[in-house]
Order: structure tokens, then C-alpha cells, then sequence
């Protein structure tokens, strides 16, 4: 179910940059949704869609088992756009057809628009765009007519006027092609007609509209929250549906960050007035990691405990119809995609199985969404910016910071060295130029001198990164005069740390956290 009523379908096909189609549609302020190509015409009909884009793909149309769609698809009347392998594979089944070429095009290439009609209006006759293929046609199916070409690609672009079916061979979704933007519009509010009505308050409205619904009038729900930006909006989001009806937990693992309970109080409790038990469990799971190093038997203890917790304090709160979960779109179309992932997407399963365990329907008001989308959503419900922009924090916190073994003891030293980082990154304006950077408490001894004092003490690592999406990172230039403001802080007032390194790989070869 979509609480939209413009809808463009992207048929994925398997290119490495379906998600790119789908952000920049959704910059139109237009809904869109990834589905594979397989999807029945069933449910292509159901979902309505006022507009079909067919991506790209890394297949060759004539090779066994290459995805294809069934011809029904161009006689919806709906207007279709095909991209690269879309272009290949719609002139494939229409009767064109497709050539191994000798030149591989990969990179820019000059398109010169033969006719600007309603795709290349008011473009330059001239324009880059970024080509990736070694297939390309050699013949138009019955009813179509070129409208560009480049020297590579003769037939670089088509149409079939009266069906509104437009193809290219290049990729409009990247940012190489410097008309990308302006093209994919022009398919989707020049051709498909839509004007861009899926805002973050019409995204509010419905969505609590629909909450309201699924719920119904006497449905309760729960919803575990950490905290971090997307179980945040989404929690606010339906209780703005369904008031005190809504129950949050927070559990306190005893692997937080300084003041991080308390901020989570203040927002929730104080500010939004909403029902919030907060657990502190910190001695349950402190027992059940005890003597624990190993990275992923920590993150499976943490996991489980806090299952198990969770699941005890909702009990307690007399049961719960519905669990509200703070899932993305990205985690959708990871679960959704053609063979061979069309976006790797590294999610972390920390609470997998509650909803199970718990026998609870889930509530997800976010999986439309991706996080710049989320955090303007948060905005419109008066979410401050500190929750809105906070950085990413891993399921299992610091105890993935604690290299080796984790005790209270070490959890403080890197607790207290993380809290100098913070407040200097954020002195210096730097926090949400960051894609994350904390403090890791390494299992290593060095010998230090303090005054005329001989130490031997831990060693503290700082990582700071940028990303865009997690999935690769490079290290961050901070600042020499930050870094060595932080080393000396940390070392003078965290007493057990006498020596402060600063972590500079990048994801890949490395993660971004230590474990
Ligand atoms: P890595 O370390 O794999 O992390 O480069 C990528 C991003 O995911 C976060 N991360 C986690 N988040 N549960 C989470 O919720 C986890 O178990 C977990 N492990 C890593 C990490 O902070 C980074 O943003």
C-alpha cells in the first residue's frame, strides 16, 4: 500500500544504479517504486503507476536467461522510458534489433538530439551524457523513430510517438550526464503529466491517515527506540496517529554513550509527551558479555538480550498489537532485487526475530522513504535538529568500541574519550560534515611518561569518516591543531589513557567500525 497519487514503477533490471532512478524522481517531489522485473502485469496494474521506467541492466538481451518483460507492458497506456539495457531489451522484444558492438562505450559521449520532441525539450542540440554498454541496436522496432544518436550509437535514442514509449542508451540517472536531471524530468512531468504533490506534508498527512487505519480505533502499538534518526521519526510519526495508544521503550544496554539516556528522556518524555519506559539493563548485558571478544559473539549476545528484554518490558506493559519498526527503503529494495543485487545494502539485523517472537503485525511509516526524506519528514513534525542529524550509532554501541573484553571499566574510558571527541568535532562545526567519528578503546598497553611518571596505559584510537551511504567511507582530513587538541584532552583527562591514534583507512579495505 502507497499513500501516493502520482507513482512513477521503476522495473529494475539489475544496473548497479537503479536507486539513482528512483532519488531522482523522488527530487521531482514524485512517488516512485523499485520493483523487479519479474513483477506480474497484475500487479503493475494495481499499482497504477502513471509512468514506467525499465533500468539498466549488466545482462545481454540474447544471452540465456536474460531479465525480460512481456510486450503487455507497452500496451497499458502508460508512458515507458527505457534506460540502457531498457533500450536493448524493449527494441529485443518488439522486433528491432540489438548488436554486439565492437566498441564498448563506457564513459562520456557527445548525444546529438536529432529531434527535441517532448524527452529532450529544451536541451542544447548538443549534450554529455555517461554511456556503460556493449550491446547497442542496429534496428528500430515497428513504430519507432530515432530522436538521437551519438558517433558510437547511431541510434542512441527513440521513440513510439503514440504510445509514449521513449528509450535511451545512455544513463540519465547519473551525474555525468549533465542533462540527466532535466531529461528525467521531462519524461516525468512532461510525458507522464505529473506536477510533484509527494511532499514531507503530504507524506504526514496520509501516512497518519493510514496508521490510523491499519491500527484501528482500539489497536496498541509499541516501538523500540534507540534513539537514532529513523526509529525516532517513525515513533513520533505514529504517535502523532494514534497518541498514547503508543508505548516506547528504550532499553539502557549499558553500552550508550554519555548522556545519551537522558537526552532520549528529555526528547521524548518532555518534549513530544509521549509514553516512554525506559529500561536499564546495563548489568544483564554486562553478565552476558562477560569474557566475550569475539566481534560477532557480542553482537549476537547484544541482540538476543535485548530481545528478550524488550520483550519482558512489554509484557509488562500489558501487550501490544503492532510493533513499530524504523525500516528504510533502501532495506525494501535490498529485499526486493533481481538476481544478483541491484544495490548492496549492508544492513544490520540487531533486533531480527521480534516480531516474530513477539507475534506482533508490524508498523514500518518509513519504508517509503529515503533518509534525507526521513530527516524532512522529522523536520515538518518539529523534531529537533540534535535527534534529525545525529550520526549514525552501531545496535550494538560501544561494545564494538571496546576492542577485546568488555568491562565497565574499559566501557567508561571509551565512553569518556568519545564524549571529548564529540564535543570538539563539534566546536569546530564539523559533526554533520561527518558521516560518523567516536573514540575506540584498544586492547593495547603503551608506556607513556606524565609528569615524572612512568604510565602503561590503553590506547585510545580516533575514526573519523565521510560517506554518502555507509557502504564505502574515506577517512576524514581533520584538522592537525583538532586532532592534537583532542589527543591531549583525552590523554590529561581520561585518566587510563595515555596515548591517542588516529585511524586513517578507508572502507574498503577497511569498516568503518573496528569490529
Ligand atoms: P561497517 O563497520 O560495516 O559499518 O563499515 C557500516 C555502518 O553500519 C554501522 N554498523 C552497525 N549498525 N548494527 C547497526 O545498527 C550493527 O551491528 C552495526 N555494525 C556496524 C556502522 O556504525 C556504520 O555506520
Amino acid at each position: 500500500m502507497t499513500t501516493a497519487d502520482e507513482k512513477i514503477l521503476i522495473l529494475d533490471f539489475g544496473s548497479q544504479v537503479t536507486q539513482l532512478i528512483a532519488r531522482r524522481v523522488r527530487e521531482m517531489k514524485v512517488y516512485c517504486e523499485i520493483k523487479p522485473y519479474s513483477t506480474p502485469l497484475d500487479e503493475v496494474r494495481k499499482f497504477s503507476p502513471q509512468g514506467i521506467i525499465l533500468s539498466g541492466s549488466p545482462a545481454s538481451v540474447d544471452r540465456e536467461g536474460a531479465p525480460l518483460v512481456g510486450r503487455e507492458i507497452f500496451d497499458l497506456g502508460v508512458p515507458v522510458l527505457g534506460i540502457c539495457y531498457g533500450l536493448q531489451m524493449m527494441t529485443h522484444i518488439l522486433g528491432g534489433q540489438v548488436e554486439h558492438s565492437d566498441h564498448r562505450e563506457y564513459g562520456h559521449a557527445i548525444l546529438e538530439i536529432d529531434e527535441p520532441g517532448a524527452l529532450f525539450s529544451g536541451l542544447p542540440r548538443q549534450t554529455r551524457v555517461w554511456m556503460s554498454h556493449g550491446d547497442r541496436i542496429s534496428r528500430l522496432p515497428a513504430g519507432f523513430r530515432r530522436i538521437a544518436h551519438t558517433s558510437n550509437s547511431p541510434l542512441a535514442a527513440i521513440v513510439h510517438e503514440s504510445k509514449k514509449v521513449f528509450a535511451v542508451q545512455f544513463h540519465p540517472e547519473v551525474a555525468h550526464t549533465d542533462d540527466g536531471k532535466k531529461i528525467l524530468s521531462n519524461f516525468v512531468k512532461g510525458v507522464c503529466g505529473l506536477s510533484g504533490t509527494w511532499t514531507p506534508e503530504s507524506f504526514v498527512d496520509r501516512t497518519v491517515a493510514a496508521i490510523r487505519e491499519q491500527v484501528g480505533p482500539t489497536g496498541r502499538a509499541i516501538c523500540g527506540l534507540s534513539g537514532g534518526v529513523d526509529s525516532s521519526v517513525a515513533a513520533v510519526l505514529v504517535h502523532k496517529a494514534i497518541g498514547d495508544r503508543l508505548h516506547c521503550i528504550y532499553v539502557d544496554a549499558g553500552i550508550m554513550r554519555a548522556g545519551e539516556t537522558e537526552q532520549v528522556e528529555k526528547a521524548f518524555r518532555d518534549s513530544f509527551h509521549m509514553k516512554l519506559s525506559v529500561v536499564h539493563a546495563g548489568g544483564v548485558f554486562l553478565d552476558r558479555l562477560t569474557g566475550v571478544s569475539d566481534p560477532e559473539k557480542k553482537r549476537k549476545i547484544i541482540g538476543n538480550t535485548f530481545i528478550d528484554v524488550f520483550d519482558e518490558e512489554a509484557k509488562k506493559l500489558g501487550g501490544a498489537d503492532f510493533l513499530v519498526q524504523g525500516t528504510l527503503y533502501p532495506d525494501v529494495i535490498e529485499s526486493v532485487s533481481v538476481k544478483g543485487p541491484s544495490v548492496v545494502i549492508k544492513t544490520h539485523h540487531n533486533v531480527g526475530g521480534l516480531p516474530e517472537k513477539m507475534n506482533l503485525k508490524l508498523i514500518e511509516p518509513l519504508r517509503e522513504l529515503f533518509k534525507d526524506e526521513v530527516r524532512a519528514v522529522g523536520e515538518k513534525l518539529g523534531m529537533p535538529r540534535d535527534i534529525l542529524w545525529r550520526q549514525p550509532f552501531p545496535g550494538p554501541g560501544l561494545a564494538i568500541r571496546v576492542l577485546g573484553e568488555i568491562t565497565p571499566k574499559r566501557l567508561d574510558l571509551v565512553r569518556r574519550a568519545d564524549k571529548i571527541l564529540d564535543e570538539e568535532i563539534r566546536a569546530a562545526g564539523l559533526y554533520e560534515k561527518l558521516w560518523q567519528s567516536f573514540a575506540v578503546l584498544l586492547p593495547v598497553q603503551t608506556v607513556g611518561v606524565m609528569g615524572d611518571e612512568r604510565t602503561y596505559e590503553s590506547v585510545c584510537a580516533i575514526r573519523a569518516v565521510t560517506s554518502d551511504d555507509a557502504m564505502t567511507a574515506d577517512w576524514a582530513r581533520l584538522p592537525y591543531d583538532l586532532l592534537g587538541k583532542v589527543a591531549n584532552r583525552i590523554i590529561n583527562e581520561v585518566r587510563g589513557i595515555n596515548r591517542v591514534v588516529y585511524d586513517i583507512t578507508s572502507k574498503p579495505p577497511g569498516t568503518i567500525e573496528w569490529e
